[in-house]
């Protein structure tokens, strides 16, 4: 029975990725941040008490920002395979907390990365070791995108994701870890968090829907995205640690979106006129942006035999559906006296 140890297993792709790994008969350990409010929603229906001998899903709390913890964790959980999802994900936010961001993404991945080494160098065990990469690290270099283009990033996230998927390569070859990069285009999903563009979007379809909200205020509508199914997504992670040998794969759907596409399409859906409620912002514009990505993922079809199940027009209904139901219980709450006013201040 084999262990796997997800760091960042309270978003979006830690809870696909925890329960694709509980469903194939793994132990999953996740590393979780001590916060005053409960963080662990996304995965609270995966979790069984700890004193149940069946409990499959345990969490431990430790940080990307504590190397110490991070040691304690794999000499306690001595892992099969490793997920390195955790990160300061935002990339807007990475323009407003570099340091912090670099420290997670790039530091982290580091800290995580020695203490691997010196735990594979004691224990003579095998550690497969997953890198959550980003289709960032492109930036400014023209799609489509495939493993040889050539890196531009454009933001402090995409800096420090860059570090780290050299930092992988050089363990790799510096010191024979079995370490492969995933390249991941944007994976959306209704878990994805309510600050990314999608999910803000389709967030804000229920409840100007439901008469909760009025508009929504938006940045670049011309950027352009590659995106997929976060489900889909995280079955791709894995077949990268069942290979012999460790690699980077570009992991994307191939289809291009502009964010005024998504837009549309998510309004119409709710039979909305997007135009009537969509404002511009310039505090959603970014110092520097990324224009357009689009992966070609040939060699994670092959090698991998993976292909995304997922398509675009797919992604939104489920999106939308889903938070339209969302928007129904706010709509309960309000009418049963709740306040939810809150909720719009949280969109970043
Ligand atoms: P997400 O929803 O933002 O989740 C990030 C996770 O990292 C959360 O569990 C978060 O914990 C945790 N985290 C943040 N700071 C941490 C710290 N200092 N120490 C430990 N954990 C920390 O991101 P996601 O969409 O699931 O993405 C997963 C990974 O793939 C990330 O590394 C992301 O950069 C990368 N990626 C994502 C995409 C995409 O389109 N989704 C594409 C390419 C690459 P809290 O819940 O406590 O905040
Ligand atoms: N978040 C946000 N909010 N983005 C907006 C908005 C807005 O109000 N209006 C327009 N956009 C544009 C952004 O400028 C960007 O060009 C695009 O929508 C997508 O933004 P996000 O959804 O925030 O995602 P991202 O592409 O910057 O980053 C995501 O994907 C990366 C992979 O390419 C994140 O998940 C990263 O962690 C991930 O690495």
């Amino acid at each position: 029975m084999k262990k796997a140890l997800i760091t960042g297993i309270t978003g979006q792709d830690g809870a696909y990725l925890a329960d694709f790994l509980l469903r194939k008969g793994y132990t999953v350990h996740g590393i979780i941040r001590r916060a005053s409010t409960f963080n662990t929603d996304r995965i609270d229906n995966l979790y069984k008490d700890p004193h149940d001998p069946k409990a499959k899903l345990l969490l431990h709390y430790g940080d990307m920002t504590d190397g110490t913890s991070l040691r304690r964790i794999i000499e306690k959980v001595q892992p099969d395979e490793v997920y390195n999802l955790g990160a300061q994900s935002h990339v807007k936010v990475s323009f407003e907390q570099p340091e912090y961001t670099a420290d997670v993404v790039y530091m982290g991945a580091l800290r995580l990365l020695e203490a691997l080494r010196d735990y594979i160098e004691v224990s003579d065990l095998q550690v497969k070791v997953y890198q959550a990469g980003s289709s960032e690290m492109y930036g400014a270099s023209k799609p489509p995108q495939t493993e040889t283009t050539p890196f531009h990033p454009r933001s402090p996230y995409a800096v420090s994701k860059l570090a780290a998927h050299w930092l992988g390569v050089n363990y790799r070859e510096a010191y024979g870890m079995f370490i492969s990069n995933g390249i991941l285009f944007n994976h959306e999903s209704p878990m994805r968090g309510e600050t990314f563009v999608t999910r803000k979007i389709t967030r804000a379809v229920g409840r100007i829907k439901l008469g909760l909200q009025d508009k929504l205020y938006l940045g670049n509508l011309d950027a352009k995205r590659d995106w997929g199914f976060a489900g889909d997504y995280v079955e791709a992670m894995w077949l990268m640690l069942q290979e012999d040998e460790a690699d980077d794969f570009v992991v994307s759907t191939g289809e291009m979106h502009s964010v005024k596409e998504f837009a549309h399409m998510a309004f119409k859906l709710a039979e909305l006129d997007w135009e009537k409620y969509v404002e511009i912002d310039e505090r959603y514009f970014r110092p520097t942006e990324v224009d357009a990505l689009c992966g070609d993922s040939s060699k994670a079809r092959k090698q991998l035999d993976w292909a995304p199940k997922v398509d675009f027009p797919t992604l939104v209904k489920m999106m939308v559906d889903h938070d339209m139901e969302l928007a129904k219980q706010e709509a309960t709450l309000k009418a049963a006296g709740h306040e939810i006013g809150l909720r719009q201040l949280k969109q970043s």
